[in-house]
């Protein structure tokens, strides 16, 4: 362990204050811009790892992280950055990852940003005690009093459960109607977990493995849907951000009457819902049979007629593209599998909307996609404080 003082040039994606020094560069956590500190430093092959030991000079964008159980915690990155500090850093993210990447060198068009605290409706949680806690930085669970991202409702429902028995993982999620639903996983006594759940404030408790027999769904108003979701599909953790997305996709999309488009990843359908109104027809294509099964639910609650559900991988619904004018890629985190790309190439849909979480898969799929030009980037703090940044690419046909 070598003892360096540092100066941090920029944060990258990951979190971590950048340095160069002797040709080499060093990561340091929990670190700003502008930074000189004293850190600890553990060689690796091509860089080193640093803690801080002291803060010799603190940048000026730097504020006193309001979390109590920041370092600990290490769920927040950035926190120790203020407001306008993280915009930028993450639009460097996005712009510098595209050009490393996918040798795309583009200027983002907007970075959308919204509420910083308690924007997440869905949180999961290890237990430690009987009692909901996050697991911190060296893998240990720890309670914690306040969390500046969970819900408010939550956080509520969150403080009053105590005595959990045999819980190892409790998702608690909500939805625009308040209530709390519960997610359990683990070996223990359902009815007995359920009664206390019950009594802190959840409205709905389910175990993957021992389903309860009653079907419950979160409600979600958005874009002049109404939108069932099951307490297993996926639905974006930040809502105000999500309808900023969906405000903007037609324009994104650009919609045409005759135009048929693909909703490629589609959860519970929002996307393909939200624009079915401007185009001859939609086909959503998803996974999870929760997810797929929520989005002819919610076909049918918004009396729409122009949206066929593929149940299933996309890169096994290829046949769904077919005749696909404009196409709405929402991949989890791994980004398009490489036959999607094949299929992509060889339909050559004439716009592309690929909604990323991850900048890094963002860039590697637009470069494998050929006769596309890059017209426009957005991005969106879906996940304030954290390091995570979502993005929008538009693609044409050059
Ligand atoms: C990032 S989420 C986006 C969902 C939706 N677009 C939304 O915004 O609510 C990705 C979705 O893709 C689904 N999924 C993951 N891998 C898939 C695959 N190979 N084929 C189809 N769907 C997949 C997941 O179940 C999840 O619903």
């Amino acid at each position: 362990m070598d003892e360096k003082k540092l100066r941090i040039e920029k944060v990258v994606y990951g979190g971590m204050g950048l340095a160069r020094l002797d040709g080499k560069v060093h990561l340091v956590p929990f670190t700003a811009p502008g930074d000189t500190v004293l850190a600890d430093c553990r060689e690796k092959k091509d860089y080193s790892i640093c803690t801080v030991k002291s803060i010799i000079e603190p940048s000026p964008v730097r504020r006193k992280p309001i979390c109590p159980h920041y370092t600990v915690c290490g769920g927040c990155h950035l926190q120790h950055l203020n407001e306008e500090a993280e915009i930028e850093i993450k639009e460097e993210f996005i712009q510098e990852t595209l050009e490393r990447i996918g040798g795309i060198k583009i200027q983002l068009k907007e970075f959308i940003s919204g509420k910083f605290q308690h924007y997440r409706n869905k949180l999961e949680y290890s237990t430690f005690k009987g009692r909901p806690a996050y697991n911190g930085i060296d893998n240990r669970p720890f309670l914690m009093k306040e969390c500046f991202i969970e819900d408010k409702n939550i956080m509520r429902v969150r403080k009053n459960i105590q005595g959990l028995r045999g819980v190892r993982k409790l998702i608690l999620r909500t939805d625009d109607t308040k209530r709390v639903f519960a997610i359990l996983k683990g070996n223990f006594n359902q009815r007995k977990n359920r009664r206390i759940l019950n009594e802190a404030g959840v409205y709905y408790s389910i175990s993957p493995d021992k389903k309860w027999n009653r079907e419950e769904f979160l409600e979600f108003k958005t874009g002049g849907l109404n939108l069932v979701v099951s307490p297993l599909s996926f639905f974006q953790v930040n809502k105000e951000i999500l309808e900023r997305v969906i405000e903007l996709l037609p324009e994104l999309l650009s919609p045409d009457k005759k135009d048929i488009v693909v909703d490629a990843y589609s959860g519970v359908g929002t996307f393909g819902l939200s624009v079915s109104r401007y185009v001859k027809e939609v086909r959503l294509i998803e996974e999870s049979k929760f997810g797929s099964d929520d989005s002819m639910h919610n076909i049918r609650r918004n009396y729409i007629e122009n949206i066929k559900v593929f149940r299933g991988k996309v890169e096994e619904n290829l046949d769904a593209f077919n005749g696909a004018t404009k196409v709405v890629l929402d991949p989890p985190r791994e980004g398009l599998n490489k036959n999607v790309i094949v299929a992509l190439n060889e339909i050559k849909p004439e716009r592309i909307v690929y909604i990323s979480c991850n900048p890094s898969t963002l860039a590697r799929d637009i470069k494998l996609l050929d006769g596309f030009k890059v017209a426009e980037v957005y991005g969106f703090n879906m996940f304030p404080y954290s390091y995570h940044v979502e993005s929008i690419a538009i693609l044409e046909r050059g």
